[in-house]
């Protein structure tokens, strides 16, 4: 989606611009551009396309300015073009502003703008609010009445140039923050556009407005009214914002899963009383809650699906999984029930919508989340950190990884609270949780004879991920990894459902990923695994490394350390990434910034 910054400082504006919005691409876009104000006059460039096409538009200009605002786009209202690039500014050019979100009376107010002579220059939505801003009054004054006249979300940069130096920031439900810096003031939409510069900032909420200048700033509520807000530290170290000698993000993240892994759990596990730990819910009314409805999109919700499994078994809630997207058009009981909003990034809109909704309806929220103080934390009556650090890769893995582990841990500490969990079960999960770093680390040292496998297969168009019980979501899970970053087509399928239709696909050229468990659902992977090879399909097991009998039926074998069951996504879920990085390397796909998508899904 869409990414803001603003700089005002000393050092000079369009590297530093330029060099932010590089940290902003992950996000995902189809535009950039930049407004910077040299010796008191406006000068605005906007390219469609990378922001390599914005340098070379740039190259050569000595500017020296250190005041200016850069934009990456997502197309919403007009195609990806040079003109509905932003920044926008006013007919006289003394305004400019980058938008993130959607004005959604932008046509009426269009039409009021068009009738008084205002004069357009893109088919956005966002260039409204350029024209608005035109009139009398001071910048902050034509500010609050434009304000006052929007509706949808909006995180707003804004510049004048009557005012040099002072960048004005609005927030409303589209995430806005101020990095702090000694002498210099950072916009951005996400921290990592100014960690290199400072990890102080202060988190904007809904219905706040910034104005900032080279030696301070202020924050107001849309009427005027001053409003105290302190900055806080931002944890991320800013090396995590590098790709560490690893060719993408994504791969860099995918090894990171066992610290991911180690740091969800530091402290939440009581070794000593052999029980989980959570601090952070230590007001949660265990007692009356009933029933349990997990939102999420995409990811977050896979992960969400285990989550159910892990509830429902070890602390026998009944749990119902649902697509934010969905259930925030619902009209849901929610009674008695704990909602359970699952986000890394904590700005998806669907999710966000849900939860409003849950909200309305008298439930409580405990989000699951990786973004300090990202806008579903502030919406929760509790949170638990999923402490993935920065994920950059717009595939979500590290992310998810630490979603399970949380959603794990909740469910070990809710079946011990509500007295239904046995001490053994507990006390032999928390023990072989210890381990699992070290099987992750030995998973990451095969990843070459993944490499091999994808050399194999990656002409192949069309796989089927095949899963049963907590493989299940899994293969849902390793389905949306690579068609999300190969583009091939992938299915993940309820192994059982099989014979009820898919099957009808399965032929020579069809590849089938198995996730093979352990227990009574392993003798019906194996008849799957027989009625694939019986119409000639390709076959990839993953399963445990001691289970010759599978590796003997199936065309490649990826061993898993065994586990208990419990446990097995937490290890399977590595190769199925590794897979999915490995095809599209060999598929020479952008897989860091995969076509179409975005990192955070801030429109619905
Ligand atoms: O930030 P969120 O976890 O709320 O994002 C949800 C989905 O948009 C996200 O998981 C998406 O499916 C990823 N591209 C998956 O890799």
């Amino acid at each position: 989606m869409c990414g803001i910054i603003g700089y005002t400082g000393q050092r000079r504006a369009i590297p530093l611009l330029l060099q932010a919005l590089k940290r902003l691409e992950y996000r995902g876009y189809d535009s950039a551009g930049i407004a910077i104000v040299e010796k008191g006059t406006l000068q605005v460039f906007r390219k469609k396309g990378k922001i390599k096409e914005l340098e070379q538009e740039l190259e050569g200009k000595e500017w020296v300015t250190s005041f200016g605002i850069g934009h990456t786009r997502w197309a919403t209202h007009g195609i990806p073009s040079d003109h509905n690039a932003h920044p926008h500014c006013d007919c006289q050019k003394t305004i400019a502003l980058v938008h993130n979100g959607i004005i959604e009376n932008y046509k009426s107010l269009k039409e009021m703008l068009l009738r008084e002579g205002h004069v357009f220059s893109s088919d956005t939505d966002t260039e409204v609010i350029a024209h608005l801003l035109e009139g009398e009054g001071s910048p902050k004054e034509r500010l609050l009445r434009t304000v006052s006249l929007l509706e949808g979300s909006f995180a707003l940069c804004i510049l004048f140039t009557e005012e040099e130096g002072v960048l004005y920031g609005v927030r409303k439900s589209s995430p806005l923050i101020l990095g702090v810096g000694e002498g210099e003031y950072f916009l951005s939409s996400d921290i990592p556009a100014f960690l290199e510069y400072t990890r102080s900032a202060v988190l904007l909420d809904d219905g706040e407005v910034v104005r900032v200048d080279r030696s301070g700033f202020t924050v107001f509520d849309f009427q005027g009214q001053a409003k105290d807000k302190k900055p806080i530290t931002i944890p991320w170290d800013p090396v995590s914002a590098e790709k560490g000698g690893f060719k993408h993000f994504m791969l860099k993240e995918i090894h990171e899963e066992p610290r991911v892994f180690e740091d969800t759990l530091a402290g939440r596990i009581d070794f000593h009383k052999q029980t989980v730990a959570l601090e952070e819910l230590e007001n949660l009314p265990f007692s009356s809650v009933r029933r349990v409805t997990i939102v999420a999109c995409g990811t977050a919700c896979h992960a969400g699906m285990l989550g159910k499994i892990y509830l429902e078994t070890l602390a026998r809630l009944p749990v119902a999984v649902e697509y934010a997207s969905e259930f925030r058009y619902q009209e849901p009981l929610l009674q008695d029930t704990l909602v359970i909003a699952i986000s890394q990034s904590g700005e998806t809109a669907d999710t966000l919508r849900a939860v409003e909704l849950a909200r309305e309806q008298g439930a409580r929220i405990l989000s699951v989340c990786n973004v300090l103080g990202s806008s579903l934390t502030r919406i929760s009556d509790w949170v638990l950190y999923t402490r993935a650090g920065l994920e950059i890769s717009v595939a979500s893995t590290k992310a998810f990884l630490g979603q399970v582990t949380v959603l794990l841990l909740l469910s070990l500490f809710l079946g011990e609270k509500r007295g239904v969990l046995a001490p053994e079960r507990q006390e032999s999960l928390l023990r072989e949780l210890l381990s699992l770093p070290r099987k992750m680390n030995q998973i990451l040292k095969e990843e070459q004879s993944i490499h091999e496998i994808a050399r194999q297969y990656y002409r192949h168009q069309n796989f089927f991920y095949l899963g049963r019980g907590l493989l299940y979501p899994l293969a849902l899970e390793g389905a949306l990894k690579l068609k999300e970053i190969s583009y091939a087509y992938a299915e993940g399928l309820s192994a059982g459902e099989m014979k009820h239709g898919p099957i009808a696909l399965v032929g020579p050229d069809l590849v089938s990923i198995v996730l093979v468990g352990e227990g009574e659902r392993r003798i019906k992977m194996l008849g799957n695994i027989e009625e694939i090879r019986a119409r000639q399909g390709k076959i990839i097991a993953v399963a445990s490394e001691n289970d010759t009998e599978v590796k003997e039926k199936v065309d490649f074998f990826i061993p898993i350390p065994p586990t208990s069951e419990f446990l097995s996504p937490l290890l399977a879920i590595i190769p199925l990434q590794l897979f999915a990085y490995y095809m599209a390397l060999e598929r020479g796909c952008d897989i860091d910034q995969p076509r179409n998508l975005a990192k955070s899904v801030t429109v619905e």
